[in-house]
């Protein structure tokens, strides 16, 4: 942290290399003082390897390790589509459900596929976001929405399992959705949300009041 006036200037590094995201988490994040930068900022460093069974495990390894990198403080997200009727599948292999380089589209139908015996279509996205000191402790939040998986794609905007997922009571997928509306309801919204009520003070310190006069 540095001081700029009467002003703490603290920066938070976003491990992500994702614009939408980096945009979600500035508009939410709106603290005083709060320089956010993202590892766009860090080309040098290397992509966090994702192999951790948990999206905790996840979300803890990116930010330890983009804080110990670079000294800054660093939050970092992991999210997973848990199915009820799968276990909580995909869950934290819902990047990679279909195969190693599956695209949306093939996890899309890998998941139909697995639900095309079952009435149960309820399901919850889950997003963990940890921050890390720059010493390395860590902490983490959740965010959840739960839903429902449809019978088929609808909708193009969003990304990932979005043309699949009706959140809880409404009848649209969240490709259907216009972004605001998705990112109010939505995981991620929620965990950030979260984690700017858990973290704000220790992410925008107020400057230290003077001595009172004796
Ligand atoms: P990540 O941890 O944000 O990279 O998410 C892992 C995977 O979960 C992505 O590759 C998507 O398939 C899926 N996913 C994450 N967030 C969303 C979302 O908001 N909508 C749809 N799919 C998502």
């Amino acid at each position: 942290m540095h001081v700029v006036g009467t002003l703490f200037i603290m920066k938070l590094l976003i491990a992500t290399r994702n614009p939408h995201k980096l945009e979600e988490i500035r508009e939410i994040f709106d603290l005083p003082g709060l320089d956010i930068v993202s590892a766009l900022d860090y080309p040098e460093i290397p992509d966090v390897v994702e192999d951790g069974e948990t999206l905790e495990a996840n979300a803890v390894k990116k930010a330890v390790t983009l804080a110990l990198a670079t000294g800054l403080h660093a939050l970092a997200d992991d999210t997973g589509l848990e199915v009820d009727a799968l276990h909580g599948a995909p869950g934290v292999y819902s990047a990679r459900y279909a195969g190693e380089h599956a695209d949306y589209a093939a996890n899309n139908r890998k998941l139909l596929a697995a639900l095309n015996e079952t009435d149960n279509r309820n399901a919850q996205f889950r997003c963990v976001i940890a921050l890390a000191e720059p010493d390395g402790r860590a902490q983490y939040v959740e965010g959840v929405c739960r839903g429902a998986i449809a019978r088929a794609p609808r909708g193009e905007n969003g990304f990932g399992y979005d043309p699949l997922f009706v959140p809880e009571g409404h009848e649209r997928t969240f490709a259907e959705l216009a972004s605001a509306e998705k990112h109010r309801l939505s995981h991620r919204g929620r965990a950030l949300t979260e984690a700017r009520r858990a973290w704000s003070e220790r992410l925008a310190p107020e400057p230290e009041k003077p001595n009172p006069a004796p």
